[in-house]
């Protein structure tokens, strides 16, 4: 079995490998990146390591020749009708390659919202279905990371966690919670023709960020809603949906998901507690 993984080196691609490493062997994994000196540490584990760029179909119908499994990694870039473009080159690429199955990271629940993040990935879905190749699809929930734009620091020292008012809910996942769940899928049959919402099983809210801060800097940190608050997250958030769960992470998982607490132990630092 060769799994052919791109996006090797972004953040979710490298934590897939890391997990994915428990259950296959180094020598069943091509990482594709597109810069070959960023792989450096892949191909010292004994990871085969090709280059790959969506913007380049050539590249990738040679970098996922053999590939029984194919996880394609979404791109990155800002401009939904570009991915699509990529998106497009990735897909006919591994029409050409005779991949024997692609795994697809889009985003939860795309069918409710109305943005074109969300076209962009129930359009890729769509396409991978027009090859007729086995696929899975693997959609992740909003990264645990947005956290880090309401300057967790600055309520710890003022008191103050400042958002933008609004019922908010969030069903965010870590990148490692993500990669264990996927490495899984990647390393075993039996996930053909399947979706997978990968978020949270319950909700959490500002009230629960605030109270389990205090509870980890020993500090009284309120929740403070004003409309003054008007960082670009806060409008993104509301064009999604961050409130629908599933069983499907910790299904995978095999265990409960990364608990709010230790995230937030991880954003602050040590040194906070
Ligand atoms: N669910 C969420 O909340 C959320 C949030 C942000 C992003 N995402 C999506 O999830 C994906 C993975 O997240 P991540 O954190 O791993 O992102 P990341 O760290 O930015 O990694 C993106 C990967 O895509 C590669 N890449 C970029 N342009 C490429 C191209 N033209 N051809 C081939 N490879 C290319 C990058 O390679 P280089 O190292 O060469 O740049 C890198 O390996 C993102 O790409 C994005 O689509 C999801």
């Amino acid at each position: 079995m060769s799994i052919v993984i791109t996006g090797a080196s972004g953040r979710l691609g490298r934590f897939i490998i890391k997990e994915l490493l428990h259950h296959v062997q180094p020598d069943q994994i091509v990482a594709c990146v597109r810069q070959m000196e960023s792989a450096a540490s892949l191909e010292e584990q004994g990871i085969a390591v090709r280059f790959c760029n969506y913007d380049e179909p050539a590249s990738l119908k040679e970098a996922f020749a053999g590939a029984s499994r194919l996880l394609f990694i979404s791109s990155p870039h800002p401009d939904d009708t570009v991915r699509l473009r990529q998106h497009a080159h990735v897909i006919e690429a591994a029409k050409k390659a005779n991949v024997g199955h692609i795994l697809y990271t889009g985003f939860a629940f795309p069918e409710h919202s109305d943005i074109s993040m969300t076209h962009l990935h129930l359009a890729t879905e769509h396409a991978i279905r027009t090859t007729g190749i086995p696929y899975t699809f693997l959609r992740s929930g909003l990264y645990m990371d947005f956290i880090e734009a309401l300057d967790l620091h600055a309520a710890i020292s003022t008191g103050n966690l400042r958002v933008h008012p609004g019922s908010w809910q969030f069903n965010a996942v870590t990148r490692s919670d993500l990669a264990a769940a996927i490495a899984g899928v990647l390393s075993v049959e039996g996930h053909s023709n399947k979706t997978y919402e990968l978020v949270a099983p319950a909700v959490w809210s500002f009230d629960n960020v605030v109270s389990t801060l205090s509870e980890l800097t020993g500090k009284p940190i309120s929740l403070c809603p004003i409309n003054e608050v008007q960082h670009w997250i806060f409008s993104f958030l509301r064009k999604i949906d961050t409130a629908s769960t599933s069983g499907d992470l910790e299904h995978l998982l095999g265990r409960p998901v990364t608990p709010l607490i230790e995230s937030l132990r991880s954003y602050i630092g040590a040194s906070q507690i």
